[in-house]
């Protein structure tokens, strides 16, 4: 497809097997949603329509990918299934150590509780939720130093995702000893799914080599963020995907990774890295909670589609086709005149809540305000990214509409659109919301909220 020259770019692929989605009634919304306390994490899957609350975990997997689950081998200790995995994080990411979790935030807990704790600093380009909870949960302050053109979400810079050195730079000058690493999320999700260029993670490693500070990657949209690289940054459309992917994660000293994103699994995730003796420290923490070092909380044949997944994200022809439709989605809206983060990311588009809804007040969760009138007109679910979910570290009031890969196609995405026109009709008739009960971290999952004015 790549020489292929069509103003449409079509799914590469056909599909095999199919899920009905459910409809529901105006009165049936409403009803779910006071009995959810206005909180799309409470609605029943079964009574969502299209459901863009996240891409992770929701991939459908492949023929391929399925068929690799009947090779999991499932012994406890040295399972087949580890190695075909470990061979295929070595293929792409090179790192010596591969230790396999249940889940992206699994790896952020075992790697943080080996170098976090009190008094530690750990700098990125954006953390997300689940990362800075576990970096706060360990005792270490978690800093984000996105570079300044994240910050004006409606400029086409094509490297929002970018660290901003100068940042970083003061605070190693100050504070390195206190830095047991920098992280670098591809692509940036809580700012907008924006990648990093080649160039930046080369004058991140450059600097941080100088003050002696690891860098490790979070690696959950790698294979986007590589694309993006391609297409985007001078000199590299020549590149494979996976030549690129290599480079980058050479930067770095080790890789944490969700295979719910672009490794297209329903469940896994791992930590790669060089350091030996942190190495050991993760797989004693493993061994306590996870299982054992072979099997890390997954079954082998989890194992198995991660390592296929792999495989198949580095297809460019997919990746084309993945950036492309999301870019359709963002057109759409911007038809509609709806401000949405630019350039769209790959893995979402994300709505200026802030902006469309100038009604109500951050402190009156905009974004939220937004979710909840795609749920109650059509039944589309999506999720906020902002003062709600971020509380005062919220750096903007987002709607994320997160495309789970390969699932919906190009007319799921027309009808989305569709809906959207009719919420512009109405926006200034959106209530703000406030909190009824909420915990203390990651409030979102799990807070009651009500309408107000
Ligand atoms: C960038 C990033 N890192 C880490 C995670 C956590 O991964 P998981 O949901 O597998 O625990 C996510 C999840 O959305 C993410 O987007």
């Amino acid at each position: 497809m790549s020489e292929w020259n069509y103003r449409t770019i079509i799914e590469p692929f056909k599909i095999k097997m199919v899920e009905p989605i459910p409809f529901t009634t105006a009165a049936e919304r409403q009803a779910w949603l006071k009995k959810a306390g206005y909180n799309l994490f409470n609605i029943p899957a079964e009574k969502v329509t299209i459901d863009l609350l996240t891409d992770s975990g929701t991939s459908a997997m492949s023929a391929l990918q399925w068929s690799a689950l009947m090779r999991g081998d499932e012994s406890y200790a040295g399972a087949k299934s580890f190695f075909v995995l470990e061979g295929m994080v070595k293929r792409i990411m090179g790192y010596s150590h591969v230790i396999p979790v249940h889940q992206g935030r699994a790896a952020e807990r075992i790697l943080f509780s080996v170098v976090g704790g009190k008094g530690k600093i750990v700098p990125g380009n954006t953390h997300f939720d689940t990362t800075r909870a576990n970096i706060t949960a360990s005792g270490a302050q978690a800093v984000d130093l996105p570079c300044p053109e994240a910050a004006a979400s409606q400029d086409d810079y094509p490297f929002k995702g970018n660290i901003s050195l100068e940042a970083l730079e003061r605070l190693l000058k100050a504070k390195s000893q206190n830095i047991p690493l920098c992280l670098m999320t591809l692509t940036n999700n809580a700012l907008g799914g924006q990648p990093a260029s080649l160039e930046n993670l080369r004058q991140t490693k450059k600097l941080l080599k100088k003050y002696k500070v690891p860098l490790f990657i979070d690696a959950a949209r790698f294979a986007e963020n590589a694309y993006f690289i391609k297409i985007r940054e001078k000199g590299m459309s020549g590149k494979t995907v996976e030549e690129i992917a290599r480079e980058i994660f050479s930067l770095a000293d080790g890789a944490m990774m969700s295979a719910k994103k672009d490794a297209f699994a329903n469940i896994g995730g791992f930590l790669a890295l060089n350091d030996p003796a942190w190495a050991q420290k993760a797989r004693n923490l493993l061994i306590l909670t996870e299982g054992f070092p072979t099997y890390g909380g997954l079954a082998g044949r989890d194992l198995e589609a991660i390592a296929q997944g792999l495989l198949e994200v580095l297809d460019e022809d997919y990746l084309k086709y993945r950036l492309r439709s999301t870019a359709y989605l963002g057109e759409g809206l911007q038809r509609l005149g709806i401000p949405i983060i630019c350039p769209v990311g790959a893995h979402a588009v994300y709505i200026d809540a802030k902006e469309f809804l100038a009604h109500i007040a951050p402190k009156k969760f905009p974004g939220h305000s937004l979710a909840v009138a795609l749920y109650l007109e059509a039944g589309i679910r999506s999720c906020e990214l902002g003062s709600l979910m971020f509380g005062q570290d919220a750096k903007m009031e987002l709607v994320r509409l997160a495309i789970p890969r390969r699932v919906y196609t190009q007319s799921h995405i027309d009808w989305v659109i569709e809906v959207f026109e009719r919420i512009v009709n109405k926006k200034e008739t959106l209530p703000g919301f406030r909190i009824v009960s909420a915990p203390k971290e990651l409030r979102h999952f799990t807070a009651r909220l009500a309408p107000v004015g």
